[in-house]
Parts: C-alpha cells; sequence; structure tokens
C-alpha cells in the first residue's frame, strides 16, 4: 500500500501564496472575462516567420506611451497663457526635480514618436499588408499618421518662444494657401485673425485633450484589427498570401504520441 505524505511547510505555503495570487484574477476573470482577454492577447498564434520589423508598431506603441506619461507630468506645471507660457517651461527644465528628463523626454520623444510611424507605416507597405482583408487598418493607421503630426504641430507652439511663434506663422500659413478649405483653417487655427493667447489655447487643448484622445480611440480600434485579422506574413514567406501553403508531411512513427493508423506508411501492419 503506498503510503501519503503529508505535504512539507513549504509546500503548505507556496499553495497559499499561488491562493493568494490566483484570487483577485479569479474574481476579475469571473465578473469581466477580462484575464482571459488578455491571455488570448499575449499567446494568440502568429505566422512562425514574423520578424524584427514587425515590431515596429509596438516600438510606436511604446513611443506614445512615454509621452503620454511625460505629457501628464508636463501639463501639471506648463501654464498655457503668453504670459507665464515661457517662464513656466524655464522653471519646469531648471527648477523642478527632474523636470530637465521629463522634458527632454517628451521633446525628443516626440521626434522618435514620429520616426518610428514612418518606419512602422513602411514596414506594412513593404510587406503588402495594407492589403485585402488589411485594407481598413489602414486606413485607421493613415489617420493616426495625420493625428501623430497634427500632435507634434500644436506641441511645437507651447514653449512660446521666438522658434515657436514663427515656426507657427509657417504652419498655419502653408494651411491657408490650401484649396477650398484652406483659408479657413488657417483663421481656424489661428483661433482668430492673428496669432495670440486665443491660439495658444486652442493649441494646448487640441495637443493634450482632442487629439490624444482621438490618438487613444484610433489606437485600441487598430489593436483590435490587428487581432482580429492576424499578423501578415513577409512577402517571402511560404504562408504570404496568394501562395500555395507547402504542407511539409511529418515524420510519422508507431507510438503512444504520435500513433500512426495501421496499414499506413510508418505504421504497423
Ligand atoms: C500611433 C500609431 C500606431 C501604432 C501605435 C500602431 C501599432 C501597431 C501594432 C502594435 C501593430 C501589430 C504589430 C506590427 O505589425 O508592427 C500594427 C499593425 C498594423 N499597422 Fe499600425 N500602428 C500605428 C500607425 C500605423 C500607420 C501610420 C499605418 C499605415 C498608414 C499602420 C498600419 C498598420 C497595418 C495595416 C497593420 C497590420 C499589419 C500586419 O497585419 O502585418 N499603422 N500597428
Amino acid at each position: 500500500m503506498a503510503i501519503r505524505r503529508s505535504p512539507s511547510q513549504a509546500q503548505i505555503r507556496k499553495q497559499q501564496m499561488l491562493a493568494a495570487v490566483n484570487y483577485p484574477l479569479d474574481w476579475l476573470e469571473e465578473r469581466s472575462g477580462l484575464i482571459g482577454g488578455v491571455r488570448y492577447f499575449l499567446f494568440r498564434k502568429v505566422p512562425a516567420d514574423t520578424n524584427w520589423m514587425q515590431t515596429l508598431g509596438s516600438a510606436t506603441l511604446t513611443a506614445f506611451i512615454s509621452q503620454a506619461v511625460t505629457g501628464v507630468i508636463l501639463a501639471m506645471y506648463y501654464k498655457p497663457s503668453p504670459h507665464d507660457a515661457y517662464a513656466s517651461i524655464q522653471d519646469i527644465t531648471d527648477h523642478l526635480t527632474m523636470g530637465w528628463l521629463v522634458r527632454g523626454m517628451h521633446k525628443w520623444g516626440a521626434s522618435v514618436f514620429i520616426i518610428l510611424l514612418f518606419l512602422h507605416m513602411g514596414r506594412v507597405f513593404l510587406f503588402g499588408a495594407y492589403k485585402y482583408p488589411r485594407e481598413l487598418n489602414w486606413i485607421v493607421g493613415a489617420l493616426l499618421l495625420v493625428l501623430g503630426l497634427t500632435e507634434g504641430f500644436t506641441g511645437y507652439l507651447l514653449p512660446w518662444d521666438q522658434t515657436a511663434y514663427w515656426a507657427s506663422v509657417v504652419g498655419i500659413n502653408l494651411n491657408g494657401t490650401g484649396p477650398f478649405v484652406g483659408p479657413w483653417l488657417a483663421q481656424f487655427l489661428r483661433a482668430g485673425q492673428e496669432i495670440n493667447g486665443n491660439t495658444l489655447s486652442l493649441f494646448y487643448s487640441l495637443h493634450m485633450l482632442l487629439i490624444p484622445g482621438a490618438i487613444i480611440g484610433l489606437i485600441t480600434l487598430h489593436l483590435y484589427l490587428v487581432v482580429r485579422l492576424g499578423v501578415a506574413s513577409p512577402p517571402w514567406s511560404k504562408e504570404a498570401a496568394g501562395r500555395d501553403r507547402v504542407e511539409e508531411q511529418p515524420q510519422l512513427q508507431t507510438g503512444l504520441t504520435r500513433p500512426v493508423p495501421h496499414g499506413a506508411p510508418g505504421g504497423r501492419d
């Protein structure tokens, strides 16, 4: 007769710890199904030949999250008025603890975000991943590109120094030369006849509320479509669309783990 050993103290502690970790997760899963959703997202199947270029979308997402976090911190100290804006930026850089780092990350991170955006778009284009059935995701991506660029444009005015002011004058005047809607667009962007405090308020609100909100919504839709449609294989892949899939016949052997029907090649007679 087999002797049943009682579990050791260490085993009991391990079980208790596992139960303590699992309890809140089970609680959440039972009420929302969120844990299953996250597990599906993280462990879903992707083509075997995905490569580093397909991490550019996630890199863009990481850059956006960094911009959002540093932007929220900056918004706590920035003052969006012509009188205070420049001084508040100097204050953040020179006097706030780690302010120089947060501002530097936000300022340089904006360029990183835009560069990654273009690299990701280039990858999608070169892989032909904009074709059926991913056209809608390409359109969502194109909107993200426009919003990303507008985010950069509206943020540039906020320091309210000479460079910011004159760069915005040029940018707004360029918009003004567009056909039909150009003059209206320039008037809207200036928030009046000239660039002044109203323009700064408008750009600040677009930069920290409207555009980031729209970007977050579109990224959610973008990622939903990525998961729903699956990731496209590289064009040189055997799995690429339009090519016949070459199924390699596995070397079957008789046995418990790889049973082969009687009479089949490699099977028992
Ligand atoms: C904020 C900007 C963006 C973020 C955070 C983002 C994020 C992602 C991620 C994480 C993926 C899946 C992994 C990958 O393929 O890299 C993806 C795929 C995709 N993205 Fe983006 N993306 C952005 C902008 C764009 C732009 C500008 C376009 C094109 C105009 C675009 C078009 C696509 C398409 C078509 C796919 C599917 C590719 C495939 O199935 O292989 N995205 N995106």
